[in-house]
């Protein structure tokens, strides 16, 4: 027997000795079972249990396991395989008093080991079945690398694209982002988060982060209740009732109180308005913000705080550890806030599967991959076709697309061919290594039926400070590859592939660190250098299509002026190269919509569509003065919600009601006609908006209602029906009370959330 068989047969009879310590078949009752594991547990034991750690270069593993020994952490996070956890949870098991499991949790946002495209993209797929199958794809991988939670969905509702988090979650609309929350809850978690192949989610981050001041992350929020009710808060809501196990709460303060020491948000609304049964933890080090925050005066204090507003987990803060004890003696804190922390803590293990099979994820030693990083664990066809499904054309114009398999293509761009950008950020284990990058992906496409000329053009930006930002952000490899040579140079070269070529590509926008936590931008330009290289591209007078890679809208007005096509790739994962190859090549025809407005320049940040209607709005066509708008550019968003074109056409007719009023209680058929106008099959959005024509607070001017994403053969016409209740009416007003009020309501339907079609009807 070699040595590393001798090694797999000492772990698999660990683990087999593990099976056997951990404690019996748990009582059938849930509470009960915690009740009692709670009597027999000391203080310390108690407070170790609220302790989660990040799993780091910096922290030996010896140290970790005497700790989990000593029963003095509940969980970590940040080891990625099952030979990681395993020692740690045998730690647990073989080793502490109580043989108290520990959870392993993890950033999977988007993909574990496949990287499936950015959330922004994902919800620009308007598909909820692809979505489904991103969250079922993720936990499947996460939970055979030994992971039980993840810290997702992600679901805060971005209005400022200069924040760089934008990214990570599903866009600008409450409905979109609530359905997806709740596809994204139930897939992660599988029939039950008990299951070998699921994950628990813990939805974040609760509240408003996404509303921080100016894009600045980790800013501060400061909203009308109605507005939190009605706009930002429904995604979370979506996500305890598809019955997310775990909550993580903001960085960020709400109205003036911190997130973190927030009793309204997690007692009265969380657990006694909205029912939640499951953790909540706290975000990185956020405990200890409490100081900076300015609401507690030392750590001693911010532990005081956070336990009694109801933060069960802290996440990598020493606080709880070291303060809960003397607090507990002194009665700042009751043995009862200490037990209730615990008591969701154990509950979610439980939940987890974990106190019937503490290695439920992990498995034995001799299961474990030979190779975690093989590309056989990858699912890269639902991954190409995820991505597909998430990229939006933009422009097309003289039917620039789908370009000929045939000829001279030159691709050109500083991410034509960057494996890491591919990912987007929160990449959990992905490796670039895995990317299909665009290069890679029309080199496969185009074999040898046309000739692929390649340069890079540019670097991300000439700016050196901001690319030792971008490579700071990324402690194991740089981020940003920089090609040396002079910026003329590398166009020169880009120009020359061009002449030589009968169409340009040219893959340009953000790298990945620039949509990332903590990456705010006060511009939404692509970066200087790349509009150089674009400039140069144009003035060969070559069709020039433009790729872009971004986490955030863009201001694109110039570009669209240079461009002949667009197509917005976002990050678009694993086999982003491949997909986006499909669209470009039209092996696949394009039908994303945007999730979030494009404004024209950042000065017109906040746009949305759904703004509360105004005593004096801008009418596009109509003379500006005394209305609201700017009188330096036109008004209105580059791109609307909800807009993206395809290779066919689409036209909408004959919306009809089946009624002119409606009851409450009732329902009203709203019906259309859609038709592809066009030359080929092709998948459309059909979205249906409201307007709450008065009311007892201004509305929106329309609100996303419902949407069908279709699938039409060319030529082909159908009829849609949306069933309207006067559930859909309902809304938060000023008093807090949710109701629908009697009176006319307008109902729109279109392909974008601007060109719409209307009916009215009234509620009675
Ligand atoms: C901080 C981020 O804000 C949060 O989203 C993430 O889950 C934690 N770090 C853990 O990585």
């Amino acid at each position: 027997m070699n040595k590393l068989c001798l090694l797999g047969l000492l772990v698999s009879l660990a683990s087999q000795t593990a099976l056997a310590a951990a404690p019996a078949e748990p009582l059938k009752n849930k509470d009960a079972f915690i009740s009692d594991l709670l009597k027999q547990m000391t203080v310390e034991e108690k407070i170790g249990q609220l302790r989660l750690i990040s799993i780091g270069p910096e922290m030996p593993r010896e140290l970790i396991r005497k700790e989990i020994a000593a029963g003095r952490i509940g969980g970590t996070f940040n080891s990625i395989t099952r030979d990681e956890n395993r020692p740690m949870q045998d730690a647990a098991i073989n080793n502490s008093r109580l043989k108290i499991p520990m959870f392993f949790a993890y950033d999977v946002i988007h993909g574990h080991r496949t990287i499936f495209p950015i959330s922004l993209g994902l919800a620009s797929s308007w598909d909820m079945d692809a979505i489904a199958r991103v969250g079922r794809t993720s936990a499947i991988e996460a939970a055979s690398d030994g992971i039980d939670m993840t810290f997702a969905p992600m679901v805060d509702i971005a209005r400022d694209p200069r924040w760089g988090r934008t990214s990570e979650g599903f866009g600008e609309d409450t409905y979109l982002v609530s359905r997806i929350s709740r596809v994204m809850v139930e897939s992660f978690q599988g029939q039950s988060p008990a299951n070998a192949d699921s994950i628990m989610a813990a939805v974040k981050h609760f509240a408003l982060y996404g509303a921080v001041e100016g894009g600045r992350d980790y800013n501060t929020v400061d909203m009308s209740p109605a507005k939190m009710y009605n706009d930002y808060l429904p995604p979370y809501r979506a996500a305890i009732d598809a019955g997310a196990g775990g909550v993580m709460v903001a960085l960020n303060s709400i109205n003036g109180v911190p997130a973190t020491s927030n009793t309204w948000l997690m007692n009265d609304l969380l657990r006694k308005e909205w029912g939640f049964k499951g953790v909540t933890v706290s975000d990185h080090g956020a405990i200890g913000e409490l100081v900076r925050h300015g609401v507690a005066k030392d750590g001693r204090e911010a532990a005081k705080l956070a336990i009694k507003a109801g933060i069960d987990l802290s996440m990598n803060d020493s606080l709880y550890g070291e303060d809960l004890p003397t607090l507990l003696k002194s009665g700042e804190v009751s043995q009862a806030d200490l037990d209730n922390a615990v008591r969701e803590i154990l509950g979610a293990k439980y939940d987890m599967g974990l106190f019937k099979d503490p290695y439920v994820r992990i498995g034995q030693a001799k299961d474990d991959p030979a190779d975690v990083y093989a590309d056989s664990r990858l699912h890269r066809d639902t991954a190409r076709d995820v991505a597909r499904r998430s990229l939006v054309l933009l422009e097309n114009r003289n039917q620039t697309l789908p370009l000929k398999k045939a000829g001279t293509i030159a691709l050109v761009g500083p991410l034509a061919d960057a494996p890491i950008d591919m990912m987007g950020s929160w990449a959990a284990a992905g490796r670039p290594k895995h990317s299909v990058t665009v290069r890679k992906g029309l080199e496969t496409a185009l074999g040898d039926k046309a000739k692929l000329v390649y340069a890079k053009g540019s670097n991300i930006t000439a700016d050196k400070a901001i690319v030792d930002y971008l490579n700071f952000l990324n402690f194991d490899a740089p981020e940003i590859i920089d090609d040396p040579r002079p910026a003329a140079v590398l166009i020169d070269e880009a120009v020359k592939a061009a002449q030589q070529s009968d169409v340009v590509v040219a893959v340009v926008g953000e790298s990945r660190g620039m949509s990332h936590e903590s990456s705010s931008r006060t511009s939404l330009e692509i970066p200087a250098a790349q509009r150089e290289l674009i400039k140069a591209l144009k003035a060969t007078g070559k069709p020039l299509v433009l790729v872009l890679m971004n986490g955030r809208p863009l201001a694109l007005a110039w570009e669209r002026e240079q461009a002949d096509a667009i197509l917005e790739t976002w990050f678009s994962g694993t086999e982003g190269g491949n997909a986006i190859a499909d669209v470009l090549l039209g092996d696949y025809n394009p039908s994303g919509k945007l999730a979030i407005t494009f404004p024209r320049s950042v000065g017109q940040i906040p746009m949305y569509y759904n703004h509360l209607r105004i005593g004096r709005p801008f009418t596009p066509g109509k003379p500006g003065n005394y209305t609201s708008q700017y009188f330096e550019e036109p008004n209105g968003p580059l791109y609307p919600f909800g807009y993206g074109l395809s290779y066919s056409d689409f036209s909408l007719s004959k919306l009809s009601l089946s009624a002119k009023t409606l009851k409450q209680g009732q329902n009203l058929d709203a019906s259309v006609v859609v038709k592809n106008t066009g030359k080929r099959d092709g998948e459309t959005v059909v979205q249906l908006y409201i307007q709450d024509v008065a009311a007892s607070m201004s509305r929106p001017v329309k609100e996303l209602k419902n949407f069908q994403k279709v699938m039409l053969k060319a030529g082909e016409e159908r009829t849609l029906h949306f069933s309207i209740k006067a559930d859909d009416l309902k809304f938060w007003n000023n008093q807090l009370q949710f109701a629908a009020e009697p009176g006319e309501f307008n109902v729109q339907i279109g392909l974008d959330s601007e060109a719409v079609q209307q009916q009215s009807f009234e509620l009675l």
